[in-house]
Formats: C-alpha cells, structure tokens, sequence
C-alpha cells in the first residue's frame, strides 16, 4: 500500500458504492487532497497525523446481517471528524448502539425531500426552501445511537441526518456527492471547512514541480519509453518526463491510419517542433489495415489493434538500447478499480484497448505519474505544462480509433468517408461553442445503404451516425440536447459535402442502456 506524502488529506473508505469516485472528487473540488482506501487498508495505517478527515462511503453490505463491512472501532478515538455517506450512516449506527431495519416498504431511491430539524455545523447553508436529496437505500436507521441528535428527516427515513456534535461524527443517509442532492457541495464545505477545519492547499497545477522532481529522482539516468497516442494523458504524461529527464525520453507513436482527419501529423508536428519531444513515428496504417480486411465482429476488431499495436510497440523498443522504464498514462479511477473492497467483478462488455497490456512481456519498470489525478486534474496539469488547449480539451478517443465507428467491414474509403464527416461535424462544434459543454462527441459510419435523392439523380448511400454526449466520467452519459437548427444544419453539410452519406441520424440513446461507442 502507498499513502500519497501530503500535509493534510481526507480519507475516503469505500465499502464499495458505485459512486466513491465523486466523493473524492468533491473534496478534491474544494481543494483538499483526498485518498481512496479500503477497508481493509484503515486497518494498517499506523500514523494519523496527516488525516484530518474521514468519509465513509455508501455500499452494498448491511449491517442488519451478522458479517457486514467494517472498521476498526479506534478510528472513532483519534478525534478525527468523520461523515458516513448511506451505508457509512447505517455503520456509524451500528457501532454506536443504534438499531437499523431493512424495509422494501420504506426505501427511498431517486429524490426524497428533506426536512430540517435541528441547526447543525453540517447542514449551515444545506437548506433551501424545498430542497431533495438523492437516496439509494433500502436499510435505515430507526432507533438512534445514544449521544446523537437528529439534524432532518424525509417521508420515509425520521433519521436523514443525525450527529454526535461533542465528537464530531455525522451521518447522512443521501448522497451528498451526486448532483441530483441540490446543494450537496455544502456539506462537503461544511464537513472539511468548518468541522475538520483544512485549509484549502491542494490543487492539480500545483503538483506539477512535485511530479517532476519525483521523476528526477526515480529515474536518474536511465532511459523511459513512452507510447505517445496525442491523447491528453500520455501528453501530459510525456510533457512531465520531457520537463524532468529531456533526452532520455523517448516517444513512439504508431500511426495505425484510424484517427481522425490530419489529426495525427498535427500531433506529430507539435510534439516534435513545439514541444521538442525525441519522437519516433511509426508509419503502420496499411498493415493495420490489412489485418482488418473483412474483420466486423467488435471483439475481433479491438483484439486485432491491441495485440497488432503491442507488437508494434515491441519491436521498435527492441531497436532502443539499456531502457529500463514505461511510462504510462493510468489515472486514478483505473488504480480504484483495481483495488475495489468489494466490488464485484463485472461482466465485460468491450475489451479496452491501451497499452496496459506492455510491460509484463517487455520486463521494464512501470512509471505512472498521473496516477493520483482524475481526468480533469490532468488537464489542469497539462494547462500548467503548456499544453496546447486543443489537445488538453479534446474529446475522449478510444484507442481502437475509427475502427469501432466503422460497424461492420473496414476500407480505406469508408476510412476517408467517415474522417470527412467526423471533420465537418468537429468543426461545426467548434464554430457554434458547442464543443466544449459536450463530453465526448464523434460521427460513426453505419454499413446501411438507404436511397435518396439529390439534384434530379437517385442515391444509395452510407448513413452517418452522430453521437454527443454529456456525462462525468465515461461511465455514464446521456445524449446532449441539440438545438434543432443545429442538428438542420449539420445534417445539411455533411450529405453535401461528404460524397458516400445520403442519410444523418442522431443517436438519442443514454448509457446504460447503451454505451458511449457503437461497438
Ligand atoms: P463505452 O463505449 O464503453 O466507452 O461506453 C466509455 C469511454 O471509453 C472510451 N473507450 C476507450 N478508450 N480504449 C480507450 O482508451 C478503448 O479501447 C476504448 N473503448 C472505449 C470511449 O470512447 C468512452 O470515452
């Protein structure tokens, strides 16, 4: 296990609710370092002195059962503050005598509104005149804990919010951290400001000398292979180890012919004459493509890349001598995955295509710089790098690129159709300051001729898909709400400028039930 070396941080348990990421970025939000661990984790940290607050998260246990998710009962004594969230509420509960009940009759999921029933430190500011909340429980407290007192209450839980003032442990049975709880930011202000009284000193863009001498010292003089895709984490990553080690950094970028138009020669170009990377272009579009050739089902396609790009990656590293690290652009969420408390593994729906797969054959050493950073905290990195805003903004691209917006067989045509129109619609984002309120946006190419009708001549064409997205993390997303003059215009252009489209849809599906891709 490794703490982050900081003054003043939160700790954040998670018991394994869908939703701990957000608490960790709300805290982080208002400028406080906040740090993931599990269960079991609490139970091995031996220095406090740094914590100046705890989060419990929610989760799917139940303490009305015998076994349940716990902590140690000390953490209780350190005269830390400490706020359950949900499951964490029903703990702290537990732990003091409290009584919890399951009840089908009475659980609350969605929007409940909360009533206030008593001033608290917790809730200054909380409510308005009819605030909601978001809940998610089937479990509530219904006998209160000896020296608690109960701050609101809704409908169908008395025992919303209830504190123990003298020793500072508070708990809600919503979720403060969704932004479905109008307000919720306010407790989390009120929680670190005014309970655990930190001092806001965290922020993304003030790491970055950290992260660089952290490099200096890691690496010394040795050599760090990086895979450059243009994207923003292995720019910023790349930029870092630029800033920290200069020439022995060396960049391979693998043009596989599936990003979109001019895309990577404009990455390529500034990489190697703004920001003087040693760069080494790998030029592999036409063997890409041909292992392709006729491939449609969306499993094959993204085996294909992967394993096609590992081997690329491979051999052009073999023509390096005496390197000895990785570098790899894993942000935060991936490392919270991979250490859920009791998160269960879930079904896989699509094989994600990126270098992860590398350094188990290659035997070097991993570096992961950005691996405490959330995705927007990168981006606020790469600001303080001088990163180029167009990269430290772009959209999300998946690393199979255009290869899984292109359902069904993939050609060289369909290749340059589907850049054409992606180009249009891109640009139209841009021109109309649509781009930067959508999340991820992109056109796809469906393998379905339709008939039109242009001039005085009859079409069979390709139909293009477009997709825009709002959503905090990927992992969620709901389809963004054009306006219809736009969606007429962009519609317009496309099938009169892009020869091989007769036909836009518009995807109106959220996630789930879809995904944010097509395959
Ligand atoms: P889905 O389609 O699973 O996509 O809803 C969620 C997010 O992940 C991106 N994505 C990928 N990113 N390699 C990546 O680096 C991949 O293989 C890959 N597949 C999907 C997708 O663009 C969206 O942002």
């Amino acid at each position: 296990m490794q703490f982050h070396n900081v003054k003043e941080k939160v700790l954040i348990i998670d018991f394994g609710s869908q939703v701990t990421k957000l608490i960790a970025r709300r805290v982080r939000e208002l400028g406080i370092f906040s740090e993931i661990i599990t269960p079991k984790e609490i139970k091995r940290v031996k220095d406090f002195n740094s914590i100046r607050g705890i989060i419990l998260s929610g989760g799917p246990s139940t303490v009305t059962k015998e076994k349940f998710e716990r902590v140690p009962i000390e953490i209780f004594s350190k005269k830390i503050p400490i706020l359950g969230i949900c499951y964490g509420l029903q703990l702290i509960a537990k732990l003091y005598g409290g009584k919890i009940k399951s009840s089908k009759r009475k659980r609350e999921f969605g929007r409940a509104f909360i009533f206030k029933k008593r001033r608290s430190e917790l809730t200054k500011n909380f409510f308005k005149n009819k605030s909601s909340v978001w809940m998610s429980h089937e479990d509530a407290v219904v006998k209160l804990p000896k020296n608690f007192q109960v701050i609101a209450y809704t409908k169908d839980s008395r025992l919303t919010i209830i504190e123990n003032k003298k020793k500072k442990i508070y708990g809600v049975q919503f979720h403060p951290e969704i932004t479905h709880t109008d307000n919720g930011k306010q407790i989390f202000k009120n929680f670190l400001f005014s309970i655990c009284k930190i001092k806001k000193r965290w922020n993304a863009a003030s790491q970055k000398t950290k992260l660089i001498n952290d490099i200096k010292n890691i690496v010394q003089k040795d050599k760090v292979l990086c895979a450059l895709s243009g994207g923003v984490d292995s720019s910023v990553v790349a930029l870092l180890i630029n800033k920290a080690i200069k020439k022995n950094l060396i960049c391979i970028m693998v043009d596989t012919g599936l990003m979109r138009k001019n895309e990577f020669k404009y990455n390529y170009k500034i990489f190697k004459k703004k920001y003087k990377l040693n760069v080494k272009l790998i030029n592999a579009s036409e063997i890409f493509l041909k292992k392709l050739k006729n491939v449609t089902n969306p499993e094959k396609k993204r085996k294909i890349i992967g394993n096609l790009f590992i081997k690329i990656f491979e051999k052009e590293s073999k023509k390096f001598q005496n390197i000895k690290y990785l570098a790899q652009g894993t942000l935060y969420p991936d490392v919270i995955e991979s250490k859920s408390s009791t998160g269960s593994k879930s079904s896989k729906i699509k094989s994600h295509h990126n270098v992860g797969g590398l350094p188990k054959k290659m035997n070097l050493k991993l570096i992961e710089p950005l691996k405490e950073f959330f995705k927007d905290e990168v981006r606020i990195l790469g600001n303080a790098l001088g990163l180029s805003k167009k990269i430290c903004y772009r959209h999300p691209f998946p690393g199979p690129g255009l290869a899984i917006r292109i359902i069904g067989n993939i050609t060289i045509e369909k290749i340059k159709i589907l850049q054409e129109a992606d180009f249009i619609y891109m640009n139209e984002l841009l021109k109309n300051n649509l781009y930067d309120k959508i999340w991820q946006a992109y056109a796809a190419l469906l393998p379905v001729k339709t008939v039109g009708v242009m001039g005085d001549s009859r079409t069979y064409e390709y139909t293009c898909l477009l997709r825009a997205v709002t959503s905090e993390d990927g992992m969620s997303a709901d389809y963004f709400n054009f306006p219809k003059s736009f969606l007429d215009r962009i519609s317009n252009k496309i099938v009169n400028n892009v020869k091989g489209i007769n036909r836009v849809v518009y995807d109106i599906s959220s996630k789930p039930p879809s995904t944010i891709e097509l395959e």
